[in-house]
């Protein structure tokens, strides 16, 4: 088969170390699927990744990736519920830029009905990350909920379930265009990151849970922004790793700092998350309650464009790679699912 790999002999700092090469082909295990690869997601860990600092666990393929959709083309002898030809969606710890890639069967779901298999390679990293984490945190009706990136893939699902769950919610982005965006996906308070969006949220009455995908830049910050009883989430450090933290103010608003990697937690709690999602939020995206994660996509051979991409911070919500051959027959995007093409 065909994959994105890291070309050794290239500089991997520049997306162009991203290449479409021959390797062989997954080997499956007696509880694993193969599944011919529609569409995978593209995810910031991925950039992590190709640069040499984001390790696949211990047992991972070691191709970039961590979300696909498409359709099984093998099943392994301890399987059961799942066939060949059946479409589906799955959360990897790698291996999603390939024309195929073996995935434990608790890691799967079908794709939510009348979502598109394009569509839905975006959904379960950012839909699985939101819902694990907040569940934890417990939000709920009348909370207050801040989320940094609302234009973002993990940011654009979050404002949406927020909703879902009762809360007010506050989101941050760096553009009026980004902003406009928060906006239409429902957030009560959208904040541009460029201002003092602290003053903001504090003129607000503070926030009982944070989403953090920035980490250490703004640690202190939240820390002081919790109301009692208030939970910070660090899910990301796109703001350094390293912060101090004021027990004191923690201590004093009887709060608590979480951080959570989904990557690298075990199968069997990555299969209890897929079912919470095919229970609970699939429909949600069928009829409509929820909003679509809006997605752009890129070949999947193009992978480097794809990186080059997200790094600009041109993105509004996720991109998706699309499989060469697949697409054209596994896909079909409706109408009021279009999204933009980067061609
Ligand atoms: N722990 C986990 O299990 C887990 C799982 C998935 C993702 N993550 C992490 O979650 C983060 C977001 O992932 P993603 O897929 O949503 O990435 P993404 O689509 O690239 O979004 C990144 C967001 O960060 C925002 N941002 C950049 N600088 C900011 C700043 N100074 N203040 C506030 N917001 C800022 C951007 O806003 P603009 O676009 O408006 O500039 C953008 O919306 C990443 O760090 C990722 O690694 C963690």
């Amino acid at each position: 088969m065909h994959a994105i790999v890291v070309d050794p002999s290239a500089d991997p700092k520049s997306p162009e170390a991203l290449v479409w090469r021959e390797v062989p082909d997954p080997d499956p295990g007696a509880d694993e699927v193969v599944i011919t690869v529609a569409a995978a997601g593209v995810n910031r860990a991925d950039l992590m990744q190709r640069q040499g600092h984001y390790p696949p666990p211990p047992g991972a393929s070691e191709i970039i990736g961590l979300e696909c959709s498409g359709v099984i083309a093998a099943v392994g002898d301890e399987v059961t519920g799942w066939s060949v030809g059946d479409a589906c969606v799955a959360l990897m710890a790698g291996g999603g830029y390939a024309e195929q890639v073996a995935v434990p069967a608790g890691q799967m779901i079908r794709p939510p009905e009348g979502v598109d298999l394009v569509a839905a390679a975006g959904l379960v990293e950012v839909a699985a990350t939101v819902i694990s984490n907040l569940d934890e945190v417990g939000l709920g009706r009348g909370d207050t909920f801040l989320v940094h990136g609302g234009a973002g893939g993990i940011g654009s699902f979050a404002i949406g379930w927020a909703k879902q769950l009762g809360a007010t919610v506050i989101t941050t982005a760096g553009s009026d265009e980004k902003l406009a965006h928060c906006r239409s996906l429902g957030a009560d308070h959208v904040l541009s990151y460029r201002d003092d969006w602290a003053a903001a949220v504090d003129d607000l009455g503070g926030v009982d849970v944070i989403l953090d995908p920035i980490g250490a830049k703004y640690l202190a910050t939240h820390v002081r922004l919790l109301a009692r009883g208030g939970r910070l989430v660090v899910i990301g450090m796109q703001g350094g790793r390293r912060g101090e933290l004021d027990l004191a103010a923690l201590l004093s608003r009887n709060a608590s700092v979480h951080a959570t990697g989904l990557r690298g937690r075990p199968v069997e709690e990555k299969t209890a998350i897929c079912r919470r999602l095919a229970a609970d939020v699939w429909p949600l995206f069928t009829d409509g309650t929820l909003p679509m994660t809006p997605y752009e996509t890129v070949p999947l051979p193009e992978a480097a464009r794809a990186h080059a991409l997200l790094e600009s911070g041109d993105v509004l919500g996720k991109l998706v790679l699309t499989a060469p051959e697949s697409t054209s027959q596994l896909t079909e995007t409706p109408p009021e699912r279009a999204c933009n093409t980067r061609r």
